[in-house]
């Protein structure tokens, strides 16, 4: 059961076993929909008969319910509600709505946290980060290279191409993709889409992506690496561990009410990377929890067979065209303040004209060239 059901049935019980009756009314909607099994009932009716009521409420309340899958609170709501018990469903809906408005400045204070966080370290990019003390960091937003997408338009292998702008737009059955997959080798920018969509969220204004139903939409962005959530029991626990400082006093529950209240894209980068025994992050797929969330993951190709038909969007990401790598090399020499001349001449090369289509290689033979701009780079030089 979510954290702030736990915390509602807690602060509320004295209430709750003063006032519930155990109805056959109300037992038999709690069976029909499954929140108690025929054996949580005879124990239930055996509680009632030898002592009272009030200790069969007490048990159901701190023995049953918790144990019970996550949607049993809200149908054991509506049980009440019709089991000419609203009363008792509405005292317990003020409570979390009470406790909603109390998020409403949390949800504020999440909000600006998560914005400044991506904005301080997602502003760039570093190509080589194995090489971290020396090396080269990018600017973002100067040589991010807009990408195009392949989507999967049916299970035949027909696709589309869209821009990042549709990521978000609704598809086929025109209700918005709340599960969402992107595919392609390494190096080929996924991470790159990743950190520029948490990044433009953390920048609060649409510019040029306010056409369509883009990133800044959603009210929250959480942005992760698969790995985070490993050893991480829920979405929350994961938001206070990677993407909040320790310093700041968001419970664990209250960042559970506002990711549940709020709309909210969850990024997931690199699935390939950290997937084994990532049992949050599979339940996050599943939709056993969050499932009205949007979720986006990366992976490289064929890490998800058996997870695909969950997906209701899945795109490929593939090597840039000539296009792209001209305007890679353009946005590079730029950046580093130097003509680009020498960078375009560089794509013609035969005998490196397959290495230019992966972003990654194309910005270590940039970074190559900007050492020697007289030498030209071919395959046997590299080598
Ligand atoms: N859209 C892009 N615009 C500019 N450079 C990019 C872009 N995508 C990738 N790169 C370059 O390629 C490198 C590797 O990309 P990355 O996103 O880490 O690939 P992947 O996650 O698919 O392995 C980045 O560090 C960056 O230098
Ligand atoms: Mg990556």
């Amino acid at each position: 059961m979510e954290d702030r059901h736990t915390e509602c049935l807690k602060s509320n019980r004295d209430f709750l076993c003063s006032n519930i009756s155990l109805s056959t009314g109300l037992l038999a909607k709690l069976t029909k929909s499954g929140v108690i099994t025929d054996e949580h009932l005879q124990k239930l009716l055996n509680i009632k008969r030898n002592d009272t009521t009030k200790a069969a409420v007490l048990e159901f309340l701190t023995e049953v319910l918790p144990r019970r899958a996550p949607e049993a609170f809200n149908l054991f709501l509506e049980a009440l509600s019709k089991s000419a018990q609203k009363h008792i469903a509405d005292h317990l809906k003020k409570w979390l709505g009470d406790v909603c408005s109390e998020d409403a400045g949390t949800f504020e204070r999440l909000r600006a946290e998560l914005q400044s966080h991506y904005k301080r370290r997602l502003a760039s990019i570093c190509p080589m980060p194995w090489q971290q003390d020396t090396s080269i960091y990018l600017n973002l937003t100067d040589v991010f290279v807009e990408r195009q997408l392949k989507l999967k338009t049916n299970n035949k292998g027909d696709e589309r191409i869209v821009t990042m702008d549709d990521l978000f737009t609704p598809q086929q059955t025109k209700e918005i993709p709340r599960r969402l997959l992107i595919e392609g080798n390494p190096g080929i920018g996924k991470s790159t889409i990743c950190q520029t969509l948490a990044h433009e969220w953390g920048k609060q204004s649409c510019g040029r992506h306010c056409r369509t139903l883009c990133v800044h939409s959603f009210d929250l962005v959480l942005y992760f690496h698969a790995g985070d959530f490993i050893d991480e029991e829920s979405v929350a626990h994961a938001v206070q561990k990677h993407l909040l400082p320790s310093d700041c006093r968001i419970t664990t529950s209250e960042l559970q009410g506002v990711i549940e209240a709020k709309n909210v894209l969850i990024i997931v980068d690199a699935f390939d990377e950290a997937n084994a025994g990532n049992r949050t992050l599979d339940r996050l797929i599943k939709g056993d929890i969050l499932r009205h969330k949007t979720l986006l993951i990366t992976s490289r190709p064929n890490f998800l067979q058996n997870k695909l038909s969950l997906f209701d969007s899945k795109f490929k990401v593939e090597g840039y065209d000539k296009e792209e790598q001209l305007k890679h090399v353009e946005r590079y020499a730029a950046h580093q303040n130097i003509a680009s001349a020498p960078f375009e001449s560089m794509l013609e090369e035969e005998s490196i004209i397959d290495l230019c289509s992966n972003p990654l290689n194309l910005t270590l033979l940039c970074l190559l060239r900007e050492e020697d701009t007289q030498l030209m780079i071919t395959r046997t030089a590299l080598y």
